[in-house]
């Protein structure tokens, strides 16, 4: 069993793509549907992020916002329990990446995979921009500012997650330290008894100096047991166990969405780049076509011959959509030449048709009225800043920028 987050804080962003596909349905916006239930959720067009890779092609950026955001509420994230915006409208992301840029090192940004990785993959392009390099200290201004506790993302973004929580790490360490700083630490160790305290400063000496794991543990179990030390205390103490400053910006966890790489029509993952995609909204006839013309085993060349369904993208499509005597049925025939493509094909279509109704009726209705749409959209803008603005506010005292 996985285990499912409850009572978190959960932020996450996407790119401004336009209209989804199932590999999106299935892969990210399944995730986000079942947090929503039992969590706190942000979840934001990246529109900023869009730009620090297309800012020579801006022009298609509202239109994919706005199709995306249809589809998220048409396959069902429910502002009534997700707060759903629109980072360019959210200010203050801006005014926390700016400020946290004075305090990351060039060298964490540089180091980061993706930015080599990507300005290759798109060479021709000129991604040798501040805003670029930047990308990721913005997904973090994205994060922090609302002190998530959970962000899930994608194996491709958990360098972004990383450098989010070191900068999260510097933050605190250099804001987090209250100006009397020795002395109230003097002050909590009093409340322990004297050899207790003589063991603490063991124990810190032992994981700060020599980096001893077992020695932090023990710390931690020490200070858990002591029943004179109010949670002020508490977090004081732990804090100069482990060297790290007050938390004021908590760094977040990656919640990994499992890789399950969602089968497009050519048996290769579903991404638009590779043009073997299903959109969430695609017309049922256009559905039936691009199934009915899927490659299957190559070797199936005539129906009376015998083939192999783990050669087959078709087959793939069933292990996802298919109960498990279809399956049987469809592997049965398929190996015994049973039955031919076309058969094997209709539960396909007929699943995923089903599954795309609703959602495309949803869709339909949401388009119709493009005003509810842009308050739902107004109203998180709102949420979120409120929120953002909260953190800011920390932010700006600590640094010196309190009026
Ligand atoms: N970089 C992410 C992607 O390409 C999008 C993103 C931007 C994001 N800000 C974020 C994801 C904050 C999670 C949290 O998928
Ligand atoms: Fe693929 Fe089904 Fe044809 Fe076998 S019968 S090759 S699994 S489509």
């Amino acid at each position: 069993m996985e285990n499912r987050p409850q009572n978190q804080r959960i932020v996450s962003g996407m790119r401004p793509s336009g209209r989804l596909h199932l590999g999106h349905y299935h892969g990210v916006l399944k995730n986000w549907l079942q947090l929503q239930e039992a969590n706190d959720c942000f979840y934001f067009v990246a529109d900023w992020h869009a730009l620090t890779t297309d800012y020579e092609n801006p022009q298609g950026i509202p239109d994919a916002t706005w199709e995306m955001v249809i589809d998220w509420l048409a396959v069902g994230i429910d502002p009534a329990k997700a707060v759903l915006f629109v980072q360019s409208a959210v200010k203050q992301h801006a005014e926390l990446n700016l400020l946290l840029s004075m305090l990351t090192p060039l060298p964490w940004l540089e180091r980061v995979p993706t930015f080599k990785d990507q300005q290759q993959r798109l060479a021709e392009r000129n991604l040798a921009t501040y805003g670029f390099l930047g990308y990721p200290l913005l997904q973090s201004a994205d994060i922090l500012i609302y002190k998530a506790d959970g962000v899930p993302v994608g194996e491709d973004q958990l360098s972004h997650l990383d450098i989010t929580r070191q900068v999260a790490r510097r933050f605190n360490w250099l804001y987090g330290r209250e100006a009397d700083h020795e002395s109230k630490v003097e002050a909590s160790l009093k409340k322990m008894p004297k050899k207790t305290t003589a063991r603490f400063k063991k124990l810190r000496s032992a994981w700060r100096e020599s980096g001893d794991a077992e020695a932090l543990e023990a710390g931690k179990a020490l200070l858990s047991e002591q029943d004179n030390l109010g949670p002020e205390d508490r977090e004081r103490l732990l804090g100069e166990l482990e060297g790290r400053g007050l938390e004021i910006l908590p760094e977040p966890d990656p919640l990994l969405t499992p890789a399950a790489k969602f089968p497009g029509l050519d048996g290769q993952k579903m991404s638009k780049s590779y043009g073997n995609t299903i959109a969430l909204r695609e017309e049922p006839d256009e559905v039936e076509t691009k199934i009915r013309t899927m490659p299957t085993d190559p070797a199936r060349v005539r129906r009376i011959d015998p083939g192999t369904p783990e050669k087959c993208p078709v087959w793939e499509l069933h292990k996802i959509y298919s109960a498990h005597e279809t399956r049987a049925w469809a592997h049965e025939g398929c190996t015994t030449a049973g039955i031919g493509c076309v058969d094997c094909k209709g539960p396909v279509i007929e699943a995923v048709l089903a599954e795309q109704e609703p959602i495309r009726r949803r869709a339909q209705d949401l388009a119709a009225h493009p005003e509810r749409v842009w308050e739902i959209v107004h109203e998180g803008n709102q949420k979120a800043a409120r929120i953002a603005e909260e953190t800011l506010a920390e932010v700006r005292a600590v640094m010196g920028l309190a009026r």
